[in-house]
């Protein structure tokens, strides 16, 4: 385990600040990357921004991950189809994790049932020991969210300690209000965040730093752009 603290979080585009990452240097990637689902009107979607951005990110990440990196991946059930075959190009597909957020989150439309589920691909480049194991259900309330987008830390936790030891660096290429990043803190792991949105990268390092202060100590380096 090296002892280095690695604690980095970008502002910019991951497209771009990927290419700056060496290869085989990050452990284990865990991301929420835009979804792409639009709903207006409501009867109507259409396959969106991950299609566009995944097809660039994908090889980036698949680079960057260790020979025996592993990587966690939010969706859709509305994307699943065309993601699952975008993510099997790179990947070894070893679970389809299931998070029963516990109560719903609308509807897709007026002829669909509610939504209260969502789904997390996990696969490796190699192999990939699990240290935790843990059933694929995993029941956990939002709250406390600051952005629509906002994913729990505990959920986020749980893949953390079932893929990863303390010490080895998690990369959040999606990072948004940096929900990974704070995941890693609590769980003693170093991370690299990229985020486009200066707003939300602005949020992230105020939860990470307020988790520094708490704790004193600091060591975050801002890489804003
Ligand atoms: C679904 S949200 C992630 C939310 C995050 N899991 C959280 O708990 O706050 C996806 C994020 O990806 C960001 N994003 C979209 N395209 C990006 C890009 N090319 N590079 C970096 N971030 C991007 C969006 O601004 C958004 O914050």
């Amino acid at each position: 385990m090296s002892e280095e603290k690695k604690e980095i979080i970008y502002t910019g585009d991951c497209i771009e600040i990927l290419k700056s990452i060496p290869s085989e240097s990050v452990d284990l990637v865990i991301t929420d990357p835009p979804y792409g689902t639009k709903t207006n009107p409501r009867d109507t979607f259409m396959i969106g921004e991950f299609s566009n951005v995944m097809p660039l990110v994908l090889p980036e990440i698949f680079r960057v991950l260790k020979k025996d990196g592993g990587f966690y991946c939010f969706t859709s059930w509305s994307m699943m189809s065309d993601w699952l075959l975008r993510y099997q190009q790179y990947f070894k597909l070893q679970n389809i994790i299931v998070w029963d957020k516990q109560r719903h989150s609308g509807c897709y439309s007026s002829q669909s049932w509610q939504f209260t589920w969502e789904g997390i691909f996990y696969g490796i480049k190699g192999k990939r020991q699990i240290r935790e194991y843990m059933p694929d259900v995993i029941k956990s309330e939002e709250k406390g969210k600051r952005i629509a987008m906002q994913k729990p830390v505990d959920v986020i936790e749980k893949l953390i300690r079932a893929s990863s030891d303390e010490g080895q660096i998690i990369l959040d290429p999606f990072a948004g209000s940096g929900s990974t990043l704070v995941a890693c803190k609590n769980t003693n792991r170093n991370f690299i965040g990229i985020e486009i949105n200066p707003e939300f990268s602005d949020l992230s390092k105020k939860r990470v730093g307020d988790f520094n202060k708490r704790f004193s100590h600091g060591t975050l380096l801002d890489a804003g752009q």
